[in-house]
């Protein structure tokens, strides 16, 4: 089953406080601690101190927790390849993902287990009475200088209510470099979906994307800071191509020999594997952020509206009823186009692909190819491009929002 997305859940909680008690208390001054200051979209003032009514507040976590709860029933339910093979209970795997990080384990039951947290923060100016009602409603915040940090799924909520700025600890599928709090966040959110190893050196693989040519480095940092926190956590951490967590999510049946492509918020990551071996990796810095950014700026309209839309309601294979909707089209068929050529001119000038006996299959993953229509468009747009090798079907991973997670888990979880 397909998560609901976050924006669906921050819904529920929020018309139940479309009338909400919230008053915000404006007049604090202004911070002038430069980076930590409130990043706000609108021209009114920043929002400062919240005066909340506890209760209403409670009432909204409770549901979101009820949210939480659906979402890991429904992932006990799921069926997938990791379930024929052994995977040790200590293992874990985790999709850092541009969006949302994702961890994946295997619990008492047997059944897989899948924890997921926005990968998103909102910054309050300190106040004590800010702090005792984020405690108070056991709230995910972090004190930082002058301020406070309220991440995941929370800091979504802080952001709508006072329709501020969401910021996020990556871009493109890396850390940024111009968000002073990136490490620092990225930790309390990963945190949240993975608790400390329950023995010294219990095996952790992650997700990394693939290397950019002419910022290298920039994934040299980001993995070794990953890496370096998971150590710290008491696990024997290693990281692994996005590209190929796809394959060894999904294609277990096939001796993980095909293609898999993660199609995510910050870029799309390739993979052709064969018995395992990532033959050709690469990535395409652009994916469902670049979408909802194009859309809202072309229909002027809130990246935050058009990203709804675009979860709740696109179906590339029904003709699009107006502007919106229309531009959600021609931006999906652009990403499609970009990566279906970049397939082809990369592959085409690899030199040594393995000789395959057989067509092998490709298989999307990732949360910009849920909408419905999109595999039929991709199939046909890739049969369209000249391929050194042949493919014998385009397919939907099973669970196309953990299935990084999941071949993660296989990494760590099989000798
Ligand atoms: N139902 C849906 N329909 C369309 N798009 C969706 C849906 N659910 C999520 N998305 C989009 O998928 C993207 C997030 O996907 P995903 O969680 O795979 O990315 P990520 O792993 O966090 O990012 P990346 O791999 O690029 O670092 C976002 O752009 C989000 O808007
Ligand atoms: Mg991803």
């Amino acid at each position: 089953m397909v998560e609901k997305s976050d924006d669906g859940i921050l819904k529920k909680l929020l018309n139940s406080s479309s009338n909400s008690n919230l008053n915000f208390n404006t007049n604090n001054g202004t911070d002038n601690e430069g980076p930590t200051t409130i990043r706000n979209n609108n021209s009114s003032p920043p929002p400062l101190t919240p005066i909340v009514e506890s209760d209403s507040l409670h009432e909204r976590v409770g549901e979101y927790k009820d949210s939480e709860r659906q979402f890991s029933n429904s992932n006990n339910n799921s069926t997938n390849s990791t379930r024929d093979l052994n995977i040790s209970k200590k293992a874990v795997g985790v999709d850092i993902g541009t969006s949302r990080i994702v961890s994946a384990r295997i619990g008492n039951d047997h059944k897989e287990l899948t924890q997921s947290e926005l990968n998103a923060f909102f910054m309050l100016p300190y106040s004590q009475i800010s702090q005792d009602l984020l405690a108070k409603n056991k709230m995910n915040y972090l004190k930082i200088k002058e301020h406070l940090s309220v991440y995941g799924i929370h800091g979504q909520v802080f952001a709508n209510m006072f329709n501020g700025e969401l910021l996020r600890p990556m871009k493109d599928g890396l850390l940024k470099s111009d968000e002073p709090y990136a490490v620092q966040m990225i930790k309390e959110i990963t945190s949240l979906v993975v608790g400390k190893a329950s023995e010294l050196g219990n095996k952790l693989c992650f997700s990394i994307p693939a290397p950019k040519t002419g910022q290298e480095s920039d994934l040299i940092f980001h993995e070794a800071i990953l890496k370096k926190y998971f150590v710290g956590a008491g696990y024997n951490a290693t990281s692994i191509n996005e590209g190929l967590a796809v394959v060894l999510s999904e294609l277990a049946h096939e001796n993980y020999t095909g293609i898999g492509v993660s199609m995510g918020a910050g870029m799309c990551n390739i993979c052709f594997s064969f018995m395992s071996v990532p033959v050709v990796t690469f990535g395409l810095p652009q994916g469902g952020d670049h979408i909802d950014q194009s859309v809202a700026r072309v229909v002027n309209d809130s990246i935050t509206r058009v990203k709804v839309i675009k979860e709740e309601t696109l179906d590339l294979s029904k003709t699009p009823k107006n502007n919106l909707e229309q531009a959600l089209h021609i931006y999906y068929d652009d990403l499609i186009s970009k990566l279906v050529n970049s397939i082809s001119t990369t592959f085409s000038k690899t030199e040594n692909l393995p000789k395959l006996n057989k067509p092998i299959p490709l298989v999307l993953a990732g949360g910009t190819c849920i909408p419905g229509g999109f595999k039929v468009k991709f199939d046909k747009m890739l049969r369209q491009v000249e391929l050194p090798i042949e493919i014998s079907e385009t397919r939907l991973a099973t669970d196309p929002l953990r299935a990084t997670a999941r071949g993660a888990l296989v990494c760590a979880g099989t000798e």
